[in-house]
């Protein structure tokens, strides 16, 4: 229960599903644990279900709200050992349906946002510490209507080995979890028809293991990736997917 003794870790989007079970993970591992969220209720809902994070509204598409945040980080804490760039939204649309509005605003909180974060964090860092990023199994495979979201997922992987390899001079690691379909409330924020909702359904049963992941199951691969448990890794990815994406 002490694997994250003495750590400072920041998860963003941790206020909900596999940001907040990483959350509570982290917590009892011994970590003091920074979360972010979008809004003030959710961020007020997640103080309550989680008093002993520090939970804090900060849009992750907005790269000077990025600075901020280290800036208060590095004030209260001194330093950030742990990075968890989870926060992402996640839509539906076709490329015949697909708008400029669509492209944008995946863009902007995915990769634009978690970009700048990265570039301000990096700084308030401890040497040897840890950056984990959530892609998502649409970077690997071809599923309709989730063009701009795997494109956005495939650009959190790429990050993912650039940056594995900027920051290997500062033993600074950095490691990718791939979620397939994870049982969280990301799902009724899509905007899915019944149709794609019962396409998803069967995907999920006909996968090997015939059932979606459960959020501790990403904060599991979360903290093999925080802690010394893989102080060998980095520019890894981690399928957390049942199999989908291989069999
Ligand atoms: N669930 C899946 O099947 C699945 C599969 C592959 C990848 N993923 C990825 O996993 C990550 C976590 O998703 P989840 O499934 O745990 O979904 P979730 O329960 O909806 O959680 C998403 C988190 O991101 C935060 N967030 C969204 N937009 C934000 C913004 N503009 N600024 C700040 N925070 C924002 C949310 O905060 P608020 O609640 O405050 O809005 C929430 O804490 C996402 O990057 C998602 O794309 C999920």
């Amino acid at each position: 229960m002490n694997a994250l003794k003495d750590k400072i870790a920041l998860i963003t989007g941790g206020t909900s599903g596999m940001g907040a079970a990483t959350a509570k993970r982290f917590h009892e591992e011994g970590a003091t644990v920074i979360v972010t969220g979008s809004s003030k209720a959710s961020v007020e809902a997640a103080r309550k279900a989680m008093p002993y994070v520090e939970a804090i509204a900060s849009d992750a598409g907005d790269s000077k709200a990025a600075k901020t945040l280290v800036d208060h980080i590095k004030e209260k804490y001194g330093h950030l050992n742990i990075l968890f760039v989870n926060a992402g939204i996640a839509k539906v649309a076709p490329l015949s349906a697909a708008d400029e509005a669509h492209f944008d605003e995946l863009f902007r909180v995915n990769v634009r946002g978690p970009y700048f974060l990265l570039k301000y964090a990096v700084p308030a860092m401890t040497d040897g510490g840890s950056i984990i990023l959530t892609s998502s199994m649409g970077a690997l495979k071809g599923m309709p209507g989730l063009s701009v979201y795997s494109a956005t997922k495939a650009a959190l992987r790429s990050f993912g080995l650039t940056l594995a390899a900027e920051l290997a001079s500062r033993r600074i690691r950095v490691n990718t979890i791939t979620p397939g379909p994870i049982n969280t409330p990301i799902a009724g924020k899509m905007g899915l028809s019944p149709e794609q909702i019962a396409g998803f359904g069967q995907m999920v049963a006909n996968g090997p293991l015939g059932r979606p992941g459960e959020p501790e199951e990403i904060a599991a691969a979360a903290l093999y990736y925080a802690s010394d448990e893989s102080k060998f890794t980095t520019g890894t990815e981690l399928r957390v997917d049942g199999g989908i994406s291989a069999v």
